[in-house]
């Protein structure tokens, strides 16, 4: 099941799903400043129990003289529920808010040269290509593909 919005009282199973997915993590203020600036833009899955299995963590940026664009600051899915299309689903959602709400014309990410399944889901499924390398973006040195995607065919 996919709530509408996430809610502030997800946050705390977000940042769990989040310490037990990735090493990027964020204290609990960064995912309330999201949940509180784009409320519109956060997705969570949950299992039939009610427990969160997958996020979307999204924003916008902020510099105004820049074209309007989302930005994806942290997508994951426990390992148990991967495979059935819940990041797709929580991409999607967040990509279309971002047109309808915000007027986004992209949607930017950064991902490891090394993580082959959310690279494939961002350019296979998604059709974002490959914009820049970040040479040593990640704290333990490794680099990254800084990736967009065109929003403008949702309007
Ligand atoms: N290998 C190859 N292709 C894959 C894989 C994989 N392991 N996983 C997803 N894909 C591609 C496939 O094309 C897939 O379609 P298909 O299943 O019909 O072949 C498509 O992506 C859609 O997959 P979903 O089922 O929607 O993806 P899932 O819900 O499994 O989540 C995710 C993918 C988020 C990358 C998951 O593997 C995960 O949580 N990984 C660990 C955390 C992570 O790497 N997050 C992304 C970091 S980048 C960032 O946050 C900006």
């Amino acid at each position: 099941r996919l709530h509408a919005y996430c809610q502030v009282d997800d946050l705390p199973a977000m940042q769990h799903c989040n310490l037990m997915n990735l090493p990027e993590n964020y204290q609990l203020k960064y995912y309330l400043y999201h949940a509180l600036s784009w409320p519109q833009l956060s997705y969570v899955a949950e299992d039939h129990k009610g427990r969160i299995v997958g996020y979307v963590l999204a924003k916008m940026e902020e510099d105004p003289s820049d074209t309007p664009h989302g930005h994806i600051t942290s997508l994951s899915v426990m390992r148990n529920y991967r495979r059935l299309g819940i990041a797709e689903k929580l991409m999607r959602q967040s990509q279309q808010a971002m047109a309808d709400c915000f007027g986004a014309k992209y949607l930017s990410l950064h991902v490891r040269k090394s993580n082959r399944a959310a690279l494939s889901l961002y350019r296979d499924t998604l059709g974002f290509t490959v914009v820049d390398i970040e040479a040593k973006y990640y704290a333990d040195g490794e680099d990254a593909y800084a990736m967009r995607c065109d929003l403008t065919p949702l309007k």
